[in-house]
């Protein structure tokens, strides 16, 4: 062995050699800190997000091959990377030399909006398309199954993609023999493209070609040393770990001999997470490199033989191989892995883990080893002592010490055994989503006949997700053998596993009652896919499925993905150079791409710098008895621990009407509230000593966690706001029906990509400080930062480049971290930055009000509501935050599109235990909208007409009037009704859902559409005003300053937009630095949908006030250039800078009277959308979905387009998969994204359309357009009803016709459990109270 490892590895072809690496380390940290390559980003650090995606490349000493594949840098220890070579987005190709064509087209085909996902994104299709330069579309969205990305709604990304496949416009489906590009939208010719509609938004002939030949070689000296290097251990020691890396098979052995309780790391998935997040620490670890006879692939007779070290992507590629080979019967064990192969995970990790890692590790949701368990698999099993085989059974997956590797032993490789004639496996799972997704259950079956007489002779069944373990339902399967396959065997067997496979109520994990149904669900999925096959063997004996019954064995998810989008043409009269209502592409676009846009923990490290992490409350109501710091303390590193104390006097802020307190170390009023704040040298250092803290609590009551109890308590913040018009009690009583429902609606994480951070550097000198933060609303930072240290506003300055994704949670929260950090850099006198890892993002930060709404309708028989009384309840969390104006912009905007004659509308903010929720995208409407439109869903069903009927005829009418009595013009409303229903050929969809319905059992289709009115503005003049500072310096450059935080909407992008029309010179004359307080003083929060809109008015008044000084010169000299322009301005005195202004909108609402004018304009849609859903798991597809917009004259259609489709995708994920866990204590389950899952590239609709209304003239706004950033959330309520609809469509056909109660989110878990059948009838109900749920419903 050789004690004195230095670590050789290459990154972006050049050498990086470390002599003293410390094994802890992870390459993410790596790159960032000590390369200085920020373009890989951090987002969750757990190989959920893909944003720190990057290429690594390795030799194969025998075949010679190179083989590269995607792996997620956060999970990768650097001693793994001996002899590879990384590459990261700075490799590929960077603005300084030439951009890579992948870099290009997601930039250009406008696949980037915050940008912080985009590196990743673009590592994970350039690894594609170095193994196959001409992708097909299946394989590209495959490649992006592991990135997440919260702003675009991927269709750019896919458009992007498309255009290296071979066939790139078309949307490759060909599903019924027929291309997209043969047959347009419903072979209707709405999208022909004429002289004003453009279906385009980037032209591909100007794309780069894709050249292999010019991409990074694999370092030759990589090559050699494969090929040469003397085969000896390598050994890495640092303070805490020591690394060990066998060469040779008896190194390997010997190593485990000397530490046998040492784990073997193969990807480090398993190992990796367990030590980060579950405080398991390994003293030494053993990582085998290249060992030759643990990447076996052996065929015999008997099956196939496949090495330990083998990745799970080679092993998808070894069997997608041997099932083109073999026989299908003999094959089917290989079908079945396949099939879990292509969901396990994305690309990234499962390239990165390996075969043996995943078996040994034995995950009770494991996706393969209930298969292998199941098919009679063997282990082959290595020590000094020699080999052993053992099954891979029940009794290994549980861990039994007779059944399992002893510590000494390796597991070299695994056999998987052919099929035999007459038997018959496969494999099932659902997941919350249905890719990159831990499954809820998940399960392996195996029947064997014998012979074609149908009796049992063998029956294996074993699931994942319901235990600790696998777990093999073996005396069930035991006791079905030699019955006939048939009915009544089906019947005795679900009574039999449910016995045997018994979930209690408190079981954890939740979901117990679905993933009991899921248990037998998939049994009788198994035995008609069984039974069909029979009858394909054997016709005459074994009688056919009813037809009705075969699309229950249908996959439901189609990857093939196609969009449509029109837009109005910019005004051919406008100046050719005039670059409005142009798709130009986001300013960072290629910035973005190439790793090059800075966020802000990617600047340099300030010298003496310190890092700041919290300690937070682990209790939801408590006194804190003491809090031990000393043992934190004395750790060496560590310079200081914040509590309340040092914050005496100014441990508050306000900011609306309640104070909210910085740190809390006396009481605390949720999980995650901060308690102190640990500055260390380092985060690793901080974090390490956060952990020694030790606080004692003493729990209080009341415990409020849900509305219910703060109800129950009436725990609210101040009084009820109330909206009331009309007489809403005399028009009860002249109805013909009367309703009362209600909904509950969950919250919603904002899971922007880049997580809470800042920087605050004390300047020195007369006690400035600068604040470098990630967030909405630098002057509130400002402001509390000053009122912290106690100085004046103008020794504090606030800068802001870009933020990764904000939608309204980096204000309240950020604001008092921000403050924290101050104190800490101001007390030391040296920089600090906190950066929040992505768990205690979601523990601290809260996100969107939970809501229940109750209501009572009355309406007439015709489908017409006259009297509408509502309740809005939402959950605030335990400080007040914004909870108040919440509710009250939920009033305002809970009509949508309707006039309710008479409505009264009642809204609480209530006040409980949980971290505070604040602002999310939408900001109340997305859930008060939809307490309004389950109230029409269940008026329709009452009134036995359909749901877009009853919307139709209670929808606003041209000029009217809405609650509060401001005067709402709705023509529009009613154009994008009208093109939504034709574009999307409602009624001949409906009928075609109707068939299918009629012709299907276990699989509904739905359809739905809902109308949008979503008010615009703020309800005050003074939130309304913006400010801008526009400079022209003397060599004609102009430089764009403006209060609005580029959070990915794009608004830098459109503020140049304006200047270059208002000061008529091209887009590249102009640039845009950020945002700051030092620049531009006072500006307001960039949120509700008008940043651009505000600043855009105040950039115009700028550039206007220049262009009026400088026209004198201009008229002098036309034909001059901007250089002499401003040279002549200069020389005859003339201020070359000019500050812009715009005072608000005019807006009012008076709460007493219940009557204002709080919003300036509407912004008007319709969305249709139609679903397929699996009655049998709660899966569903989102097959089609079409978007009609009235967005105004559009300042940039890219930008706007992708605005609605990135809200739509995240309104889908709130109404569909989003869901947050709590626990009874209320502590928040889901922290990641292996546990919370936003929507994947797999839940995007199969088709969308988008079509913007032409362009309508709205008079006070930046040259007519409309702010677009919000209301495209609400239209994903079109999926939930879609669902609903298909639900509905199940239940009838099983006789249920009463009220159907569905709320949000529409998980698989309710889904499933709405489509009651006999298996939901058959699984065991536990009495409610008589257990401990592990979650409970906030
Ligand atoms: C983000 C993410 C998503 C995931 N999604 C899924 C999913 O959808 N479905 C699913 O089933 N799984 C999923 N997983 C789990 C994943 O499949 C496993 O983590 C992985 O297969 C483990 O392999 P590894 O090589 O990384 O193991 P490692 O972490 O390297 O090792 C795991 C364990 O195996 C032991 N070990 C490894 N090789 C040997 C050997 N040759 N001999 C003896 N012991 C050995 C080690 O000692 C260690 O205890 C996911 C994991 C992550 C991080
Ligand atoms: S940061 Fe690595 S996958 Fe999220
Ligand atoms: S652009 Fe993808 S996360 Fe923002």
């Amino acid at each position: 062995m050789d004690g004195t490892a230095e670590l050789l590895f290459y990154v972006n072809g050049r050498k990086v050699i470390e002599k003293n690496v410390d094994p802890e380390t992870m390459l993410l940290p790596y790159l960032r800190k000590k390369l200085r390559l920020t373009g890989t980003k951090y987002g969750c650090g757990a190989g959920g997000c893909g944003a720190c995606t990057v290429m690594i490349s390795r030799c194969n000493p025998i075949t010679k091959r190179i083989r590269h594949y995607p792996a997620n840098a956060c999970l990768i220890p650097i001693c793994s990377l001996y002899g590879a070579a990384v590459t990261t987005v700075e490799g590929i190709g960077s603005t300084k030399t030439r951009i890579h064509p992948v870099q290009e087209r997601i930039a250009k085909c406008h696949g980037t909006q915050c940008g912080f996902c985009t590196p990743g994104m673009v590592m994970s299709i350039y690894t594609l398309l170095r193994n196959h330069p001409e992708p097909t579309l299946s394989q590209l969205t495959d490649a992006l199954g592991g990135n997440l990305c919260r702003c675009t709604g991927y269709r750019p990304i896919i458009d992007a993609c498309k255009t290296f496949c071979k066939t790139s416009g078309c949307c490759q489906s060909k599903e019924d023999g027929v291309c997209c590009l043969d047959q347009g939208i419903n072979g209707l010719p709405e999208f022909e493209e004429g002289n004003e509609t453009n279906l385009k938004l980037f032209s591909e002939e100007e794309f780069l070609p894709l050249d292999p030949t010019q991409e990074l070689i694999f370092p030759p000296e990589l090559m050699t040393m494969a090929e040469k290097q003397p085969q000896r251990t390598r050994i890495f020691s640092g303070d805490r770990m020591t690394w060990i890396s066998p060469v040779t098979l008896k190194e390997l052995l010997e190593a485990k001999v000397k530490y046998p309780q040492a784990p073997v790391v193969m990807g480090n998935t398993s190992v990796g997470p367990d030590m980060k997040f579950k405080g398991i620490f390994h003293p030494v670890i053993i990582s085998p490199d290249r060992i030759e006879e643990l990447s076996v692939v052996n065929y015999t007779d008997n099956g196939l033989t496949l090495g330990a070290a083998l990745s799970l992507a080679q092993v998808k590629d070894i069997l997608a191989n041997v099932i083109l080979k073999l026989p299908e019967e003999k094959a089917q064990m290989y079908h079945a892995l396949l099939k879990h192969l292509g969901t396990l995970a994305g690309s990234q990790i499962r390239n990165m883990a390996s075969l043996g890692g995943h078996i040994v590790s034995r995950h009770p949701d494991s996706d393969l080893n209930p298969l292998l368990a199941v098919g009679n698999c063997t282990l082959n099993l290595l020590s000094k002592e020699g080999k052993r085989q053992i099954p891979l059974n029940e009794q290994f997956l549980r861990k039994c010490p007779s059944a399992d590797l002893k510590p000494e032993e390796i597991l070299i490789s695994v056999n998987i055994p052919y099929l035999r004639k007459w038997e018959f496996v496969s494999a099932f799972r659902q997941a919350q989503r249905q890719q990159n997704a831990l499954a809820i259950v998940n399960s392996g079956m195996r029947v064997f006949f014998g012979g074609g007489d149908g009796i049992i002779k063998e029956l294996s069944i074993a699931y994942g997700g319901v235990g600790p373990t696998t777990i093999c339902a073996k005396n069930s399967c035991q006791k079905l053998i030699r019955r006939r396959w048939n009915e009544e065997m089906l019947d005795a067997a679900c009574r039999l596993i449910l016995d045997e496979v018994s979930l209690p109520g408190s079981a954890p994990g939740g979901r117990v009652e679905f993933r009991r149904t899921l248990i037998i669900s998939f049994f009788f999925k198994f035995y008609l896919e069984v039974s069909q096959i029979l009858k394909r063997m054997d016709p005459l004996h074994y009688p056919s499925l009813t037809d009705k019954y075969e699309s229950a064995l249908e996959e439901l998810h189609s990857r093939h993905h196609w969009r449509t989008l029109k837009y109005q043409n910019a005004d051919p009269k406008q100046l050719p150079q005039d670059p409005v209502g142009h798709p130009i592409m986001h300013l960072s676009g290629i910035k973005h791409a190439t790793g090059e846009a800075i966020y802000c923990d990617d600047m340099p490290a300030v010298d003496r710098e310190l890092f700041l992490t919290f300690v937070t409350s682990s209790r939801a109501h408590a006194k804190i008895v003491s809090v031990d710091l000393s043992e934190a303390l004395s750790l060496p590193g560590v310079v200081d621990i914040l509590t309340e104390e040092h914050l005496h006097g100014i441990n508050s802020f306000r900011l609306l009407t309640e104070p909210e307190k910085l740190l809390s170390t006396d009481e605390v009023f949720c999980v995650g509230e901060l308690v102190c704040a640990v500055i260390a040298d380092s985060e690793v250092l901080a974090k390490r000593a956060a952990q020694r803290v030790k606080i004692v609590y003493r729990d209080l009551e009341p415990l409020i966690l849900t509305i219910e109890e703060a109800i129950q308590h009436k725990s609210f913040f101040e009084k009820e706001r109330k909206l009331e018009y009309g007489n809403i009690d005399e028009a009860f009583k002249m109805v013909d029906q009367i309703l009362e429902g209600e909904i509950h609606m969950g919250g919603q994480e904002h899971f922007y990509m880049e997580t809470q951070s800042m920087l605050v550097v004390p300047k020195g000198e007369d006690q400035e400080i600068d604040v470098y933060v990630s967030t909405q609303f630098p002057k509130y930072i400002q402001d509390i930062v000053a009122s912290t240290l106690k100085l004046p506003a103008n020794k504090v300055m606030c800068h802001v480049k870009r933020v990764g994704g904000a939608f309204g949670g980096k204000v309240m929260k950020t604001g008092i971290m921000a403050a924290i950090t101050a104190f800490a850099a101001n007390k030391h006198g040296r920089a600090v930055r906190c950066i929040l890892e992505r768990g205690e993002d979601m523990l601290i930060t809260g996100g969107r009000h939970p809501y229940l709404g109750k209501y009572k309708a009355g309406f007439m028989n015709d489908g017409r509501i006259l009297a509408l009384d509502v309740e809005h309840y939402s959950n605030g969390g335990a400080a007040l935050d914004e909870s108040l104006l919440m509710i009250e912009m939920g009033l305002l905007k809970m009509e949508n599109a309707y006039k309710f004659p008479n409505l009264r509308c009642r809204a609480w903010a209530c006040r409980t235990n949980l971290p505070s929720n604040t602002a999310l995208r939408g900001f109340g409407f997305p859930q008060t909208g939809l307490i309004t439109e389950s109230c029409i869903t269940e008026v329709a069903a009452k009134c036995g007409l359909s749901p877009e009927k009853v919307r139709t005829i209670n929808m606003y009418k041209q000029i009217d009037q809405t609650p509060y009595k401001q005067e709402i013009n709705a023509k529009n409303l009613i154009q994008c009704w009208k093109e939504c229903m034709a574009m999307s050929s409602y009624a001949l969809r409906k009928a075609a859902v109707e068939k299918f319905n009629s012709e299907n059992c276990w699989k509904k289709k739905g359809l739905a559409v809902v109308p949008l009115k979503f008010p615009v503005g703020l309800g005050s003049v003074a939130a309304g005003q913006a400010a801008a500072l526009v400079h022209i310096y003397l060599d004609g450059s102009v430089l764009v300053t403006h209060g609005g935080i580029e959070m990915g909407q794009g608004v830098h992008t459109k503020m140049i937009q304006v200047a270059s029309r208002e000061l008529r010179m091209p887009l590249s004359n102009i640039h845009l630095r950020g945002t700051s307080t030092e620049t531009v003083p006072n500006a307001n929060i960039s949120g509700g949908s008008v940043v651009a809109d505000l600043n855009g008015l105040a950039v115009k008044d700028a550039c206007q006030t220049l262009l009026k000084r400088l026209e004198p010169i201009i008229s002098k000299n036309p034909g001059g250039t901007w250089k002499d322009w401003a040279q002549a301005a200069f020389d005859e005195s003339i201020s070359l800078s000019a500050t812009g202004y715009f005072r608000g909108y005019e807006s009012n609402m008076n709460w007493e009277t219940g009557e204002g004018h709080p919003f300036e304009y509407f912004v008007y849609g319709a969305a249709c959308s139609e679903v397929e859903i699996d009655c049998l798991t709660g899966a569903h597809k989102n097959i089609r979905t079409d978007i009609v917009m009235d967005v105004g004259c559009s300042i940039n259609p890219a930008l706007d387009i992708g605005q609605i489709e990135g809200a739509f995708i995240q309104g889908m994920g709130l109404y569909t998969i989003e869901e947050l866990n709590y626990s009874p204590q209320g502590v928040l389950y889901t922290r990641g994204p292996n546990q919370y899952k936003i929507p994947a590239i797999c839940d995007i609709p199969t088709e969308l359309h988008v079509s913007l209304l032409p362009p309508s003239q709205n008079s006070n706004t930046l040259y007519s357009s409309k702010g677009l950033g919000e209301s495209g959330i609400f239209l994903g309520c079109s999926v939930f009803f879609a669902i609903q609809d298909a639900v509905s469509a199940a239940r009838q056909e099983r006789g249920l016709f009463g009220p159907l109660k569905l709320n949000s989110p529409l998980t698989p878990e309710k889904i499933r459990m709405a489509c009651e059948d006999k298996f939901t009838k058959m699984i065991p109900r536990d009495e409610p109270g008589s257990y401990v749920p592990w979650n409970i419903p906030i």
